[in-house]
């Protein structure tokens, strides 16, 4: 048998063994069934991480799987050099009328770094070759070059330090004055916006905020780009986070839900407008593409998964879902170490205050520890690993949320024996 581990150690990331080997965390999986994940021989999770989210329907969700094997098995290439992709266009127009307004084209890819990549790159054409961007502190979108140059963070540029192309600026998390001191000055082609920031630790922005950032956008023909890799499809509680606010962006890109975590794929979506300064005329219909564009498996499972969240009315599920792990965990404030929960649906956090010092991300860290240690996972906020994230599946059951709330309530009940010590 394959030492699954060793090949890794060897050939992939040995610094990444030698990390989970220290921390002593789960390093091989053998199982993954709805809201469960099974490793290192018989243990078994709740899953509160769902593949960074993707697992929007829990893992291997049945119609996600018959989807997957009928195309496997059926008739059409998975990759089309000449000709169009089947069932691209269907996923294409299906996504469009979700995130309505102005959206009417979509550009698929194969994940969430490469889209707003390519996002980028539609905003410099529909700006009329304007190549400035605004991002967030906190935000995050991905770790190409040109995302990357765009994070809200500097732990991402650890391996270059020094690297930053110009015309690219980062303003303070939701401050829209700042936002307009850059607009009102430089020829800016976009400002890219998570609605609800993910590795910022599942913090939203003021919908009256990106109302107004909207606005400003608009005013200085600078277009609006969501970054909805995360939040896309249902995991706040609508189709798209900037629905919440009644926005109209330019461009909304989108991936982790969209095959359920099963196939690489994303969605770059945008209004016909931004379509069309690229694709500007017949000799250039074909003048951005890339191989695995339309992948047969990443449609077939993108319908699949429109289908089963809209059938079982799941964003109505992730609103109140949302709310009962939210208020769950709102009773655990106070004299416990839990000192803020935030987020919106099922993209929640909470913080938990440090052991000798209350910002220390170590009682964070302990807390997810404990919380492994009686079978459930979760995640630090890697800007502000104070927080612990939660991006549980929207198929998660109330006895599982309760399941939860029961394992956080006995960690922080061990967790304060340390605050004691
Ligand atoms: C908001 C956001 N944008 C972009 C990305 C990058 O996506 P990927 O990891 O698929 O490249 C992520 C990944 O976590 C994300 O959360």
């Amino acid at each position: 048998m394959t030492d699954t581990v060793g090949a890794y150690r060897t050939a992939v990331n040995p610094l990444r063994c030698d990390v989970i080997e220290e921390l002593d965390w789960p390093s091989s999986y053998t199982g993954a069934e709805g809201a469960y994940v099974t490793a290192d021989g018989d243990q078994r999770y709740l899953d509160m991480i769902a593949e960074f989210g993707a697992a929007v329907l829990g893992h291997r969700h049945p119609r996600v799987v018959r989807a997957l094997s009928d195309a496997l098995h059926g008739g059409s290439p998975f990759i089309v050099p000449i000709g169009v992709p089947a069932l691209a266009g269907e996923l294409a127009q299906r996504l469009c009328e979700l995130a309505g307004g102005r959206i009417e084209r979509a550009y698929f890819c194969t994940g969430g770094s490469e889209a707003v990549e390519n996002a980028m790159k539609f905003a410099v054409a529909a700006s009329g070759g304007r190549s400035e961007f605004v991002s967030f502190e906190g935000g995050y979108h991905g770790l190409t070059p040109g995302p990357l140059a765009l994070a809200g963070h500097d732990y991402w540029r650890t391996p270059l330090p020094g690297w930053s192309p110009p015309g690219r600026h980062r303003v303070p998390f939701g401050d829209v004055a700042a936002v307009e001191r850059v607009l009102a000055g430089r020829e800016v082609a976009a400002v890219l916006v998570e609605p609800v920031q993910g590795i910022g630790g599942a913090r939203p922005w003021p919908d009256d905020a990106l109302r107004s950032l909207a606005e400003r956008c608009a005013a200085h023909g600078t277009l609006l780009i969501c970054d909805e890799v995360l939040t896309g499809l249902g995991r706040t509680g609508s189709w798209f986070a900037f629905q919440q606010a009644g926005i109209d962006p330019d461009i909304v890109v989108t991936s982790k839900a969209l095959s359920g975590g099963v196939v690489p794929v994303a969605a770059v979506l945008m209004s016909r407008a931004v379509h069309e300064s690229v694709y500007a005329s017949p000799a250039a219909a074909t003048v951005h593409s890339s191989t695995f564009e339309g992948h047969l498996l990443g449609m077939a499972a993108g319908l699949a998964v429109l289908e089963v969240l809209a059938e079982q009315d799941l964003l109505a599920r992730a609103a109140s879902l949302g709310e009962r792990l939210r208020s769950g965990l709102e009773e655990l404030k106070g004299a416990r170490a839990v000192t803020g929960v935030r987020g919106r649906g099922l993209l929640l956090a909470f913080q938990v205050a440090g052991i000798d010092a209350p910002d220390d991300p170590d009682g964070a860290g302990t807390c997810m520890d404990l919380l492994m240690s009686r079978g459930v996972l979760v995640y630090q906020a890697a800007h502000d690993p104070t927080w612990l994230k939660l991006t549980p599946p929207l198929t998660l059951t109330d006895a599982q949320a309760d399941e939860f709330l029961g394992a956080v309530r006995d960690s922080l009940a061990d967790l304060s024996a340390y605050h004691e010590d």
